[in-house]
């Protein structure tokens, strides 16, 4: 691996405990304006401290993030399809290796379709993207999306969609923790993130899904709708670091947690 895609790794994950905290802001890109993320600088102002990097679309990098960042960026460069159709694996690349090298990101990611009407396309496209990503050192963060049918993270499904995203070439790969997660991990020869999807009961239900994936061999999380759609954004990212980067037990968590909201209150500015 060429030192500048060593370098952009490297920024991203610590290299004390080789995990990454990553915030995902980028679901405005098929979504529209999701609930707690309507004004993204207002929701990522007070969380940018505590990511490792950012995961976003360029429009919003160039509109809500000062340029004197120095927050890692993965910018998601896959898009085409909205909540309006029935099928979102309908897409293509979105954004241009040019654009993200001129962006200074960290790394870009890209949406594929395993199973989907558009499993092919979504596979070509991170091909080139692959290729293009090794021709300017530039890491690809593969998403083994399941558009509408959440139904599909089992351990069979995903570790089938990691292991295909990985064999063609992606430097990381984003999924889900499921039950049997750690096949998944031993399947991908590549390191694995999980994302958090829509948000669970309550904090303690996502501080347990990143401990679970830690524990059985992610190297970090790339979670959006469980941190900012909690009522203490700020205090559970900070909960999310001690597992991901100490490997704090969820109990330890919960005692980060509940120190910081005793410290911090509720930002006032965001809708119930
Ligand atoms: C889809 O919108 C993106 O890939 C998200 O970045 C990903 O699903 C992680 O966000 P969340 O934890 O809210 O699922």
């Amino acid at each position: 691996m060429d030192w500048g895609m060593q370098n952009r790794l490297a920024r991203m994950f610590s290299a004390t405990s080789s995990n990454s905290v990553m915030l995902a802001v980028d679901h405005g890109y098929f979504m529209g304006p999701t609930r707690r993320l309507e004004d993204v600088r207002a929701t990522i102002t007070p969380l940018m401290p505590y990511a490792d990097a950012l995961a976003l679309t360029r429009g919003v990098l160039r509109s809500s993030v000062p340029p004197s960042s120095t927050t890692p960026i993965v910018l998601r460069v896959s898009g085409g399809a909205t909540i309006l159709q029935e099928d979102l694996s309908n897409e293509a690349i979105t954004t241009a290796m040019r654009d993200a090298s001129r962006l200074n990101v960290s790394a870009v990611a890209l949406s594929v379709f395993v199973g989907s009407p558009h499993e092919h396309q979504s596979l070509v496209n991170l091909s080139r993207l692959v290729d293009d990503g090794e021709d300017a050192g530039m890491p690809v963060l593969a998403i083994t999306a399941v558009g509408k049918e959440l139904e599909k993270r089992d351990a069979r499904y995903l570790a089938l969609a990691c292991r295909v995203s990985a064999e063609i070439g992606a430097h990381v790969v984003k999924t889900y923790y499921c039950d049997g997660f750690s096949k998944v991990v031993e399947g991908c020869p590549v390191p694995l993130v999980v994302a958090g999807g829509p948000r669970l009961e309550n904090d303690r239900a996502a501080l347990e899904l990143a401990h679970h994936a830690i524990e059985e061999g992610a190297h970090g999380i790339d979670m959006g709708r469980n941190i900012w759609q909690s009522d203490h954004p700020v205090a559970m990212l900070k909960a999310l670091r001690a597992v991901v980067h100490e490997k704090a037990t969820v109990r330890e968590a919960l005692d980060v947690l509940d120190q910081e909201v005793g410290q911090t209150p509720a930002p006032a500015k965001l809708p119930a």
